[in-house]
């Protein structure tokens, strides 16, 4: 079976060709982000329209360099949630339209039911179960997954998503958007001078997270501190400590909980070079060991699209005629596959 996957949930245009027998045949991505630099943040208006403008181009992209043409194309996935649902309604209707035009099923995708699924892209794909820690710029959760499908929430952030709060601290420390990865940088040359960041929520039981205190720590910080190059390295470091430490504490509680020695992460914050480390490190301690896809599947893409959709379909699943996004969807009320 082949399948088209296609991501417009935010401000990335992800097209994709996924085959059962051969993998992944080819991906292409558009990214808003010059768009958007200017505002700050993401504009949904924008990044509607530029969906608009760069779908079909890529469609025709990823179709020619997977080699194949409507005919070999099985299915199409696309996402249908969460997101931005002027941005979600672009890839809805050309992906619903364009399988119905070519006689082929079509199926919406969970977004974050994607990013769980996109190590199963990579050669060393993780085994079910495990728990998978997905840290993204609207989400952050900690999820049992038993299987496709099979997701128990354990806890996830009663605020800020854990790459929300790397974008915002990162405003403040006037880096550009999209911050998380420009602050990551600027930590890398920070030294550790013994700022004190809270570890919010871990003093007690539980697996939620609240990250929106530590941007405020950040703020008061910088605030206090000297305006140099080396001082907001130093600050930049603390909190990414900061974050990483919260997130590791989280998982072991997770693993210990379930008895699971598979970690997977992913999600863009996945990318984040310290947490991979430190729980790798982690995991090493307790004899598991920690999965993710590859940098460019760690944030958004059409290749965990198609992966995920070509599961649903293949199960026999798929949308009915009208187009549907569905911008707010918890993830633990999707269907399981057997
Ligand atoms: O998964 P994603 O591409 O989009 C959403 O579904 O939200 O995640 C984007 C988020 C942004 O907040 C971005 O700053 C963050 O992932 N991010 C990082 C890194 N790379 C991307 N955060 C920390 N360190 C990174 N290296
Ligand atoms: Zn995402």
């Amino acid at each position: 079976m082949r399948v088209l996957g296609i991501e417009t949930s935010c401000d990335e245009t992800g097209i994709a060709v996924y085959d059962d027998q051969q993998g992944l045949l080819s991906h292409a991505l558009y990214s808003q982000v010059k768009l958007h630099a200017d505002y700050g943040g993401v504009v949904p208006e924008l990044a509607s329209r530029d969906h608009v403008r760069k779908i079909i181009p890529l469609i025709r992209q990823a179709l020619a360099e997977a080699g194949s043409t409507p005919d070999d194309i099985d299915g199409i996935a696309y996402t249908k949630g969460p997101g931005l649902i002027g941005a979600l309604l672009v890839g809805a209707c050309v992906g619903r339209s364009l399988a119905f035009a070519w006689g082929k099923p079509a199926i919406g995708v969970h977004h974050m039911e994607g990013h769980l699924l996109a190590p199963m892209l990579e050669e060393d794909a993780p085994e079910f179960p495990f728990v998978a820690l997905l840290v993204s710029g609207g989400h952050s959760m900690l999820v049992n997954v038993e299987g496709i499908g099979k997701y128990q929430v354990l806890g996830e952030s009663i605020d800020d998503a854990a790459g929300e709060a790397f974008d915002k601290t990162a405003k403040l420390m006037g880096l550009d958007y999209p911050g998380g990865p420009r602050l990551a940088k600027l930590a890398a040359k920070g030294e550790s001078v013994g700022y004190k960041f809270p570890r919010p929520m871990t003093d007690r039981p539980g697996l939620d997270f609240s990250f929106s205190g530590l941007k405020t720590f950040a703020a008061n910080t910088i605030a206090a501190e000297p305006d140099d190059e080396q001082t907001r390295a130093n600050i930049a470091r603390a909190f990414e400590e900061a974050v990483v430490d919260t997130l590791a504490i989280k998982c072991r509680r997770a693993l210990k909980l379930t008895g699971y020695k598979r970690l997977v992460i992913a999600g863009g914050v996945s990318a984040n070079t310290r947490l991979r480390e430190s729980l790798a490190e982690m995991m090493a301690g307790i004899g598991g060991r920690v999965y993710y896809p590859r940098g460019e599947f760690c944030t958004d893409n059409g290749a965990m699209i198609a992966y995920a959709g070509l599961q649903r379909l293949r199960a026999g699943q798929q949308e009915d005629l009208a187009v549907k996004g569905q911008p707010r969807w918890p993830l633990d009320t999707l269907a399981a596959l057997d």
